[in-house]
């Protein structure tokens, strides 16, 4: 093979096996039933291995991919040449990303491209389960995520992600590869490469290549400019603002809201929350972040002080335990918080337990906490990313490139895997040139080139004052 894959020493999986069956789950388990159980009134029986909540929803679920299809014409471009290109052939990738109508239209593109796929959900509140049913029914693409399954369940799914024997992982936040060297290190011969989606992912990654023990080469598809200053960025900040209004349906004007970290996605929501109204403070442990928030326009506080003003808290800092007990303490009556940072620690949710009396479920997506001196708190979307889980994440649009850089680092992956060490690699800057090249043409916007004297001028030492 031209990639230099050296052959797979699991078996293949058996695809017409039916999966062992999960308990735990919410919504009903869907395999392929034995020919006996069929009648000539059900739906066409899906062809691939899945768990997804409700096969009924496929039809709503194929119209919104279509839809976010309309606004990803850079995805849609690759698709086109991979399927006259097939680079994946032969090749099978596990996926574990968070399965949204953008990820569908990811997944279609690996498809074209020759991948024999499995995606799993890689949180689980962010699964669309309409999106989820389509990807099985509609598109023949083996899907394994329910929203709102139990830790159990989410753990099945990765072990299917695993078993699925993959030469590639995609992952969002490194749990795949996490327990490919933890528990299921016997499948890491088998394995070329991998990419990784977000921040905390690639941390994660840095910290095993520290320890000399990453197992395979990684593409950080974080680290592409294309995806980290647009996705988490515009993305995040639109969408986890989505998140918000659509869980509480407050007003944000007038209200002071803590924004947890000024790095690319904090950015993002600090600027679109000042743009709705909100008097924003940040909170930050670096100080080149704090500078660039007040000399943005934003009051910093250190957290302690931050927690006596705020009505509305979000952090996205990609840490541990940045809203915690002494936080909750002080913050007054009605307060809301929310994250939509990777993982749900950065609010400490067991001490906010341990200083409540108890708690319920007051709206979809909030549980109000009273504490014992009387005041409460809302939490939103059990402190999971707030953006996945209340709302629809990232629009298409952005998207669209992150997605780009995902299918373009597959690609590379399969061609240039043998030759690379086992260590993360930043997208090839080419590959993150001709997205925003793409992207800008797609837009129908037209920039300038350097001209001849400009190019001369700028390659010189010797033209001063
Ligand atoms: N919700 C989404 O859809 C989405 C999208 C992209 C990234 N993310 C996730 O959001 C998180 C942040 O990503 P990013 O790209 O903005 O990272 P980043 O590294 O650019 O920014 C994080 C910022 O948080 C600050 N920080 C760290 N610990 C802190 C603490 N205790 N208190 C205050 N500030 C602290 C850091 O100094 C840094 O400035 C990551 O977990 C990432 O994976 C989520």
């Amino acid at each position: 093979m031209e990639c230099g894959i050296a052959p797979f020493r699991q078996a293949i999986p058996d695809l017409t096996a039916r999966p062992r069956k999960h308990t735990g789950a919410r919504g009903p388990l869907w395999y392929p039933p034995p020919a006996s159980e069929r009648s000539r009134n059900q739906p066409v029986t899906p062809n691939v291995k899945h768990h997804v909540a409700d096969l009924g929803l496929s039809e709503l679920g194929r119209q919104k991919i279509e839809w976010a299809d309309r606004d990803m014409p850079v995805l849609a471009q690759i698709r086109e040449r991979f399927a006259k290109e097939r680079p994946l052939e032969g090749l099978r990738i596990s996926a574990c990303l968070h399965v949204t109508t953008e990820t569908a239209n990811l997944a279609r593109t690996l498809k074209a491209g020759g991948a024999d796929l499995m995606l799993v959900a890689s949180n689980p509140l962010s699964t669309q389960d309409d999106t989820a049913a389509a990807l099985v029914q509609e598109y023949d693409i083996s899907t394994y995520a329910i929203k709102g399954e139990d830790d159990e369940t989410y753990y099945s799914h990765l072990t299917a992600a695993i078993d699925h024997a993959p030469h590639i992982t995609l992952d969002d936040g490194a749990d795949v590869i996490g327990v490919l060297h933890g528990d299921r290190r016997e499948m890491l011969d088998g394995i070329i490469g991998g990419t990784e989606e977000t921040t905390t992912g690639v941390i994660r990654l840095k910290a095993l290549e520290a320890e000399g023990k990453l197992a395979f080469p990684v593409v950080a598809v974080n680290d592409a400019n294309t995806k980290h200053m647009f996705d988490n960025r515009y993305g995040t900040g639109q969408s986890t603002l989505d998140g918000l209004m659509r869980a509480t349906n407050i007003l944000i004007a007038g209200r002071k809201c803590v924004v947890g970290g000024y790095g690319w996605c904090g950015r993002g929501l600090a600027s679109r929350l000042k743009g709705m109204g909100a008097h924003v403070i940040v909170i930050e442990v670096d100080p080149l972040a704090a500078l660039e928030a007040v000399m943005d326009g934003f009051e910093v506080l250190p957290v302690a002080e931050a927690a006596k003003e705020g009505d509305i808290f979000i952090t996205a800092t990609g840490n541990i335990h940045v809203l915690r007990r002494e936080h909750f303490e002080h913050m007054k009556d009605g307060a809301i918080i929310a994250n939509t940072g990777h993982f749900n620690v950065e609010i400490d949710i067991p001490g906010l337990e341990e200083l409540s009396d108890g708690s319920r479920e007051v709206r979809p997506f909030v549980q109000e906490y009273v504490l014992r001196n009387g005041r409460k708190v809302y939490l939103l979307a059990e402190g999971r990313l707030l953006n996945l889980s209340a709302a629809e994440g990232h629009p298409a649009a952005v998207m669209d490139m992150s997605f780009a850089n995902q299918a373009l680092a597959a690609e590379y992956m399969a061609k240039n895997a043998s030759t690379l060490e086992n260590t993360v690699y930043s997208v090839p800057a080419d590959i993150d040139a001709e997205i925003s090249r793409l992207k800008l043409a797609s837009m129908g916007v037209e920039i300038d080139a350097l001209t001849d004297e400009q190019q001369k001028y700028l390659a010189s030492w010797d033209q001063g004052t």
